[in-house]
């Protein structure tokens, strides 16, 4: 068992496959609650978890615990949370229903205030606020794949002391932070891109390697980055670069940009947004917490954010039914245009 005791993975997609699994493939116990669509598979194959290193893992199914009744969570001293933030509500309810007030409980999501959605509806618990910066693939099968850099973020907290060495051990080392709120920030900035992504249809690195979806992103952190001054918000350095830097690195022209900055470009071939997969797979996407959180923020400070306003509008039209794809030029005078009107 894990020093700290059992680990419950609460939403077990793309994120609590692949972070559970390593987790029970070093020794931790750990149970995954989640959908009967996961549940299948992971009993007929178990899990093979890959990342962008060459690193292969796999966990037979004999060794998984895998439910999707919530009162299978009942008997865990940490559970992480990985739902979708539209999810985060019900699972919560659902949680309070089960856990013991003494539980540990964590979120990692993207987003501003799944923590928060969380402890709203588990009072009395200890949750802490956790990001996950590198992405993952669900391959089918059982098969997840890490393919970018990037740590587990988590808030720094005495009743996590115990479970440290079990992340350490599956080489899912936690970054710990006295303050969270840069750190999202940070990485919200980053996932601006998310929707771009999407509508672009390609893999991240080759999204990334064409300069008009470049500056795409560029004109959506730029939005970003105004409007987090104007409030005297200062996003984290989770890069190489420091976040005001990284529009204007993205609009160097490709073979610049491919040598300045190229670990920006350290994300295997295969790798998608979790965005782009929702789209696929015709689930409601994430757009409103990131792109729709700077609208926000924009009304808030009795501005306008037209770039990442029109991007959430292209992923409502994308998400019901409207064009799914749009080359780097067409998305670019797309944005430019919200941006001038
Ligand atoms: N994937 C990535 O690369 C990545 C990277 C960084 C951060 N993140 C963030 O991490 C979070 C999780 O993302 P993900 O890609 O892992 O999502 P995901 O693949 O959709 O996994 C979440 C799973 O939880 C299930 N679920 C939802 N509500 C549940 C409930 N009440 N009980 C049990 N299962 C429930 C979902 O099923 P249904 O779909 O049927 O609801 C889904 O299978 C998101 O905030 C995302 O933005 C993802």
């Amino acid at each position: 068992m894990t020093a700290g005791g059992t680990i419950c993975v609460y939403g077990a997609g793309s994120i609590g496959c692949y972070v559970g699994g390593r987790l029970a493939a070093t020794g931790s116990t750990v149970t995954f609650v989640g959908r009967e669509s996961l549940a299948g598979p992971v009993r007929t194959h178990g899990l093979r978890l890959t990342d962008w290193q060459g690193a292969s893992l796999q966990v037979p199914p004999s060794a998984l615990r895998f439910a999707t009744d919530p009162a299978a969570a009942s008997g865990a001293d940490l559970v992480l949370v990985t739902v979708k933030s539209a999810a985060t509500e019900a699972a919560g309810r659902e949680l309070a229903r089960v856990l013991a007030p003494t539980v540990l409980i964590a979120s990692f999501q993207n987003g501003l205030h799944n923590a928060e959605e969380l402890r709203r509806c588990l009072p009395g618990w200890t949750v802490l606020t956790g990001m996950v910066q590198f992405n993952v693939v669900n391959r089918g099968e059982g098969r997840f794949h890490h393919g970018s850099e990037g740590l587990l973020e988590i808030e720094r907290h005495e009743r996590l002391q115990p479970f440290l060495p079990a992340f350490e051990c599956a080489g899912l080392p936690l970054a710990l932070h006295d303050r969270m709120e840069p750190v999202q920030w940070a990485k919200l900035v980053l996932n601006l891109n998310n929707p771009i992504n999407a509508l672009s249809n390609l893999p991240l690195k080759e999204q990334l390697s064409q300069r008009p979806y470049r500056r795409c992103v560029a004109l959506a952190q730029d939005e970003a980055l105004g409007l987090l001054a104007a409030a005297g918000i200062a996003p984290a350095k989770l890069t190489p670069l420091p976040p005001r830097w990284i529009p204007t690195a993205l609009r160097l022209p490709d073979a610049i940009f491919t040598r300045v900055a190229g670990r920006m470009l350290a994300i295997d071939p295969q790798a998608r947004s979790s965005m782009w997969e929702d789209l696929q797979a015709g689930r409601r996407t994430e757009v409103d917490y990131l792109n729709g959180e700077i609208v926000q923020l924009a009304r808030y400070l009795g501005r306008t954010a037209p770039v990442n306003a029109r991007l959430v509008a292209l992923m409502r039209d994308a998400e019901s039914g409207g064009r799914r794809e749009w080359s780097g030029p067409e998305l670019l005078r797309e944005l430019e245009t919200a941006a001038r009107a």
